[in-house]
């Protein structure tokens, strides 16, 4: 595995070389909100609006046949990515989106409970309340997946369900947690007892190689913006799953008549109205650029800068980390109320002052956040594009914090 040269990546992100009024620099450690975008990504985008600007699948002239071929192709691209095909690409506006398709999709076909896991993001909740699921949680062992409990709600519901087996929807790295779930031996065993399986890969597809064979997901969610990309979404559905659309209008059918339509094939079905055309086609300028890199590359990066970050703000007296010491990807998680009675949100204030950037909140994981019985947490998260120096910052500046804050 060849190694990447960092300096040079960080050069390509402007948003890094900031330096704020008061002489700080960027240390940029929301992550797992959003990515940053590099030249590349950014140009791209500038060059089409300015010069390459049409709709896609409508027109009869040039332009729009350009845009098109770029359309489509960038579905190849993302389709080789993850190891599927490109008929089982749909582009939405993000993961949300692609979780909501996901959950009506399946209710409409007649599944009515899904096993969810209690550190799952609201947006791999909230479809599936939405559209009346019956809801069975697996809770954590530590920071992690409760496995055994999995295996026992697996057959409760089976028991339970008289026409359907089930969905299963969990995350594939959790965004506070920072674990990352053993996925391909639960989708195993829940797809020998016939679930249909969803994962949610919003924190997983900016970090590791994915493939959809070997995942086992039939339907996979993520999001460009946290992958170097702009504002898109991607939906993969197995092409032997029937699930039907959300959202009808243009491109999603047919046929139209006065009092029904007739769907279009996958993707198009899932694709009403025009796309996010130029969001869509960059992206595959973001994963020609995590190509370059290497998944591997950027997995090995952020696991050895996370660990470090482990090993660093453990020796914060008061600070408490959430996370698996043994299983983890590229997010920390702490906490300095329950010993120092520090508010998360003062935590990140304290830091934006110094040119840091984290997240301080429930990170649109309430649940996980009452069953771990803490209000809020501080999280720093990382990419390939952080450095030592920016773990160190961070450390640095919550001793300082822990100082302002005591005296
Ligand atoms: C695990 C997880 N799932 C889903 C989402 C939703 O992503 P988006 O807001 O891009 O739809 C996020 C966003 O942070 C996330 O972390």
């Amino acid at each position: 595995m060849e190694s990447f040269d960092q300096g040079i990546a960080r050069s390509e992100f402007p948003e890094l070389e900031r330096v704020l009024p008061n002489g700080k620099r960027v240390v940029y450690l929301d992550n797992a909100a959003t990515s940053l975008m590099p030249v590349q990504v950014a140009e791209f985008l500038k060059d089409f609006y300015l010069t390459h600007k049409a709709n896609v699948h409508r027109g009869s002239h040039f332009l729009s046949n350009e845009a098109t071929d770029m359309y489509e192709q960038s579905r190849q691209v993302v389709a080789r990515f993850i190891n599927a095909d490109a008929e089982e690409i749909a582009f939405v506006k993000n993961a949300t989106e692609a979780l909501n398709i996901a959950a009506f999709g399946l209710k409409r076909v007649g599944f009515e409970n899904v096993l969810l896991s209690i550190m799952e993001h609201h947006s791999n909740i909230v479809p599936w309340q939405l559209h009346g699921f019956a809801l069975h949680y697996v809770g954590l062992k530590g920071f992690e997946l409760n496995l055994s409990t999995f295996d026992e709600l697996l057959e409760k519901i089976e028991e339970m369900s008289m026409n359907d087996k089930g969905v299963v929807a969990i995350t594939h790295v959790s965004n506070v947690l920072g674990v990352i779930n053993p996925v391909e031996k639960l989708f195993a065993r829940a797809k020998r007892k016939g679930f249909v399986t969803v994962l949610d890969c919003a924190q997983s597809a900016p970090h590791l190689k994915l493939d959809v064979k070997s995942l086992k997901a039939d339907i996979i969610a993520f999001s460009g913006h946290k992958m170097l990309g702009p504002s898109v979404g991607v939906l993969y559905c197995n092409k032997k799953l029937d699930l039907q659309p959300l959202l009808g209008g243009g491109s999603m059918i047919k046929l139209v008549t006065k009092n029904k339509s007739e769907w279009n094939d996958k993707p198009l079905r899932f694709e009403a109205g025009t796309p996010p055309i130029a969001e869509a086609i960059a992206l595959s300028k973001a994963i020609e650029f995590l190509k370059n890199i290497g998944l591997q590359n950027i997995h090995k990066h952020d696991k050895e800068l996370t660990k470090h970050a482990i090993d660093s703000l453990s020796s914060i007296k008061g600070l408490n980390l959430l996370l698996s010491k043994n299983n983890y990807s590229s997010i920390v998680s702490f906490e300095l109320q329950s010993k120092l009675n520090i508010h998360a949100h003062d935590v990140a204030e304290f830091l934006s002052s110094k040119g840091i950037c984290i997240r301080a909140g429930h990170h649109c994981a309430m649940p996980l956040h009452e069953y771990l019985k803490i209000p809020a947490t501080a999280r720093a998260s990382f990419y390939f594009y952080n450095n030592v120096e920016d773990v160190n910052a961070l450390t640095q500046a919550l001793k300082q914090c822990v100082k302002f804050f005591k005296h």
